[in-house]
């Protein structure tokens, strides 16, 4: 199917193919990627391979590395005053000149997608497994937002014309550092405004990455690269100043729903009638059913790659499964899934072996409470534990765990309605559908959920019933693929949603 018409040109999407690790030089080219990042992150920070490059993230004036650091009002208003004077021309530009640059940045992505493979695992831990399809998503999400762009002309033989707001700010989070990075800078782009990007300090120099492409790409077709500007401030009243900021007509924010109410607050006296323009995608504490007529084998593998991929730190991850009626007398189920669990491999990221990466941080707070401490009623199927890192990897110290499985998790307790964000699985049991699905529907997010069932009366009680954003069906329940799955929360605080075409594919 063409995804739009312009002019003559019938611009198509196909989802853009991850590297394939069977193939020795795709494995060659990563692994050399991942010897050169380091190298260069380290020089970067001033510090020595394996000493404490994880700590030394942010530079000792508290900026991450390499990107311009805000540390006054004055300094705010230059970067939000340069944004604004080019917004009018870029708005003037056109859905050519949007497509080309947009279009241009895909293409540049592709090239470059060891060296974002190898950032992502340096700065923010991610494994290779998890960050090739997060490359590919990114280079979907810029061809994308490039049809949208030709779209905006020329509409089903009519002409729609959007007036463009002139500064977005936008602020991805720390475990899609890439692709929603692009998503946001790139959907902005493509609706004519100019850019202010405040990426994750945890994530600066993924930020960096993108946001060098993008203005490269700007550059080459011409148009000034200060349409994309990245920035760090701190939480304070910078930081307040750049949100709340008369020249910033919006924010689009992904991150923790403290984050948005932070922000939603510092809009607050801004915006005005019809609220504060923070468009937010926040929190998740997800869940998947699993039912007696499901194919256990199946479910086993979608529950781990759910709740551990990226070691359970999507907004998307399984944070419980359910199992309904015999399932959860099942030893067989029990069996595979604790099999499944104790044999994913822990490591560092930079091991193309490594099965299960590092966490963001050192846990503290609600993680490390559910890493650490059962409630009552539960019981470690599998405890988790923290693991000392290879010689020459210090800098995951304190950060890799092994995955942990909890049984006996009850309704209404504190591991049943609080979102951890790590890899850390609860199990609880029903007695029947109806109320694994009240059960599901108690925890206060909606963002995604899944049921194993091969009966399809079952599934269209559970589809009719269950509050989410994403519903998916004998399948993990992260990875939403750009074009086909439309990604966002169904319940829950929310702050406006950004329309977006697709998800993360990891
Ligand atoms: N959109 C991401 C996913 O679907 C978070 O997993």
């Amino acid at each position: 199917e063409p995804l739009v018409r312009h002019g003559d040109e019938v611009l198509t999407f196909e989802n853009a193919p991850d590297g394939d690790p069977a193939v020795a030089a795709v494995r060659e080219r990563v692994r050399a990627a991942l010897a050169a990042g380091r190298v260069e992150m380290v020089g970067a920070l001033g510090g020595d391979a394996g000493a404490g490059m994880g700590s030394t993230r942010v530079a000792a004036d508290g900026s991450p590395a390499a990107v311009p650091h805000l540390g006054s009002t004055g300094e705010v208003d230059g970067v939000v005053e340069r944004a604004r004077s080019l917004a009018p021309t870029w708005a003037a530009a056109g859905a050519d000149a949007r497509v080309a640059v947009l279009s241009d940045v895909a293409n540049r992505l592709e090239a470059a997608r060891e060296q974002l493979i190898a950032v992502m695992a340096h700065e923010a831990g991610k494994t290779v497994g998890e960050s090739e399809p997060e490359v590919s998503e990114a280079i979907d999400f810029a061809r994308w937002y490039a049809g949208s762009a030709a779209g905006l002309a020329d509409v089903g033989g009519e002409e729609l014309t959007f007036e463009p707001v002139a500064v977005t700010l936008v602020t991805p989070p720390w475990n899609f550092p890439v692709a929603i990075a692009v998503g946001g800078v790139l959907a902005a782009l493509a609706a004519g405004s100019a850019v202010v990007m405040k990426p994750s300090p945890l994530a600066a120099r993924c930020g960096v990455a993108v946001a060098r492409h993008v203005r490269d790409a700007l550059a080459a077709a011409g148009h000034d690269p200060d349409l994309v500007q990245v920035v760090q401030v701190a939480e304070d009243e910078v930081g307040r100043h750049l949100v709340a900021h008369d020249g910033v007509d919006q924010v689009v924010l992904t991150g923790s729903l403290e984050t948005a109410e932070l922000f939603a607050g510092w809009r607050a006296g801004r915006d005005g009638v019809g609220g504060p323009r923070v468009f937010a995608e926040t929190s998740g504490k997800n869940v998947l059913v699993v039912t007696p007529s499901a194919d256990l084998d199946l479910a086993v593998a979608d529950v781990v790659r759910s709740a551990f991929g990226h070691a359970g730190q999507k907004c998307s991850a399984a944070s419980l499964v359910i199992l309904v009626g015999s399932v959860g007398r099942s030893r067989r189920f029990h069996e595979q899934l604790l099999d499944a669990v104790t044999s994913l491999r822990v490591g560092v990221p930079d091991d193309l072996g490594t099965g299960m990466g590092p966490v963001v941080e050192r846990p503290g707070g609600k993680l490390l409470r559910a890493l650490t401490t059962l409630e009552q009623g539960e019981t470690w199927a599998v405890q988790p534990r923290e693991v000392a890192p290879p010689a020459g990897h210090e800098e995951w110290e304190g950060r890799l765990w092994t995955p942990g499985v909890r049984v006996g998790v009850q309704p209404g307790s504190w591991f049943h309605l609080t979102e951890c964000f790590g890899p850390v699985l609860g199990v609880m049991r029903a007695d029947t559908l109806e109320e694994a699905i009240a059960w599901q529907n108690a925890v206060p997010f909606g963002l995604t959920g899944g049921i194993h069932s091969l009966d399809a009366g079952e599934i269209d009680r559970w589809l009719a019933a269950v509050e989410v954003g994403n519903a998916y069906v004998n399948r993990h329940i992260t990875g939403a693929v750009v074009q086909r799955q439309p990604f966002g929360g169904g319940r829950g605080p929310r702050w406006g949603r950004v329309p977006r075409p697709g998800g993360r594919r990891t």
